[in-house]
């Protein structure tokens, strides 16, 4: 039985959501094959595992958490992956993992932050590495990259806060040159807080003052006209990956229509772009969407391209932005670990949700083998011939 570390949660504000997704996913994993530990990150950093973390009833009040599981933390002993006891006389092992699983939103967890300590720990987990999660996380480099693998993404303008303060007026210069309107948003954040749109020169001041409140870096993008979002989700590695279906975002139901969200009444938004933060329920889609063949196969292909490009693996929803009229394609960015993992844009073309989670398990263990296969370091130890001040002087010109 393979033991799988589900880690959740984490200080963002998206964290009910991941919670959500956790618990989910969870209950869907084939209990044949894996064994289930929960481990879940309070909004105080600090980790728990415990079976009450698998039921929802035990986050009606967040406070509660400390009191039904216990704390530990994540570290190696010996060749296990254990989670220690961290308060009390005895730390003793409460749990032990072979392979973890995070399924967290947003900054500080999702942004290649958790992939990372994984890494130090040299844990198999699935999904993005640490580069490829926070790529993932910063709309400029996303497009600096995809520009650079000719992916299709719409005209932008960046800079950072201080730039902007010393050098208004050229930006606004560059701003103008897109053409309005504009849509400006904080480089990193997420969940369409303090993202605005803006008409004008007067409104995109007033839209970077605000998103200068969230970030340093800010994008200005070109908006799309005739707008139809759509989403593909991939599976899979840069050796293997596969599409899911095509889903549209319907603008009815649970879902306010971008004009709601941006342009309407008292858009003054600086929360959460609807009940789920953020993040997609299956409600808020068609699925399939209904495209043209072209619109279709570029969605396909660039999907593809753009998990390979931008260094992903396990399962990424593609958000696109698609001018229905002149039928381009724009890749809006990636979202490296969505929202229920997707996994609805996969259920109706046959693959079952136990099935994607089986395969991201798999997926993961299979990538660390590779991994493991390539040299990472020498047997011969450098400082073996160090001799003190003078030895630091010749290493140094070793090296350099
Ligand atoms: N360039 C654009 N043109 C038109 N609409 C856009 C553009 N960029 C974003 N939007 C709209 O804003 C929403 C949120 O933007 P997005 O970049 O996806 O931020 P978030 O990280 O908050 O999801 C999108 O789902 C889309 O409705
Ligand atoms: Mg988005």
């Amino acid at each position: 039985m393979i033991k799988v570390g589900v880690i959740f949660g984490g200080e963002s504000v998206e964290h009910e959501i991941s919670i959500i997704t956790a618990v989910q996913a969870m209950n869907y994993m084939d209990t044949s094959k894996y064994e289930v530990v929960p481990i879940y990150i309070g909004k105080d950093r600090n980790w728990y595992t415990g079976e009450a973390l698998r039921d929802m009833a035990t986050y009606k009040d967040l406070n509660n958490v400390s009191f039904m599981a216990k704390e530990v933390t994540l570290t190696k002993r010996d060749d296990k992956y254990i989670l220690q006891k961290k308060n009390g006389l005895f730390k003793g092992v409460v749990n032990t993992i072979d392979v973890a699983f995070p399924i967290v939103h947003g900054k500080g967890v999702e942004d290649g932050s958790l992939a990372g300590y994984l890494e130090t720990l040299n844990i198999p987990y699935v999904g993005s590495s640490m580069l490829g999660s926070a790529i993932g996380q910063d709309k400029v480099v996303q497009k600096q990259v995809m520009a650079a693998c000719d992916i299709p993404i719409v005209d932008y303008v960046w800079f950072y806060d201080t730039e902007y303060q010393t050098d208004e007026d050229k930006i606004l210069q560059n701003i103008k040159k897109l053409g309005y309107p504009v849509i400006v948003k904080p480089a990193r954040l997420g969940s369409s807080v303090g993202i605005e749109v803006a008409k004008n020169e007067e409104e995109v001041k007033d839209a970077i003052e605000e998103a200068i409140k969230y970030d340093e870096k800010i994008i200005v993008e070109k908006m799309v006209e005739n707008l139809k979002e759509v989403d593909c989700a991939v599976i899979g590695n840069y050796e293997d990956m596969e599409c899911s279906l095509i889903g549209e975002m319907l603008t009815n139901n649970d879902f306010l229509t971008f004009e709601d969200k941006y342009l309407g009444k008292g858009s003054k938004k600086t929360g959460s772009k609807n009940q789920t933060g953020g993040k997609i329920s299956n409600s808020g889609f068609k699925i399939p969407a209904t495209l043209d063949k072209e619109v279709e196969e570029q969605v396909f292909k660039y999907s593809k391209e753009a998990f390979r490009c931008l260094n992903l693996s396990g399962v990424t929803r593609f958000d696109f932005l698609v001018d229905s009229k002149a039928k381009k394609v724009y890749v809006n960015e990636p979202n490296t670990i969505p929202g229920s993992l997707a996994f609805f844009f996969f259920t109706p073309a046959g693959k079952k949700y136990s099935k994607l989670l089986d395969e991201l398990i798999k997926g993961a263990i299979k990538e660390y083998k590779t991994a493991k296969k390539k040299v990472t370091s020498f047997e011969s130890n450098v400082l073996s011939t160090f001799d003190g001040a003078k030895g630091a002087k010749g290493i140094k010109g070793k090296m350099m």
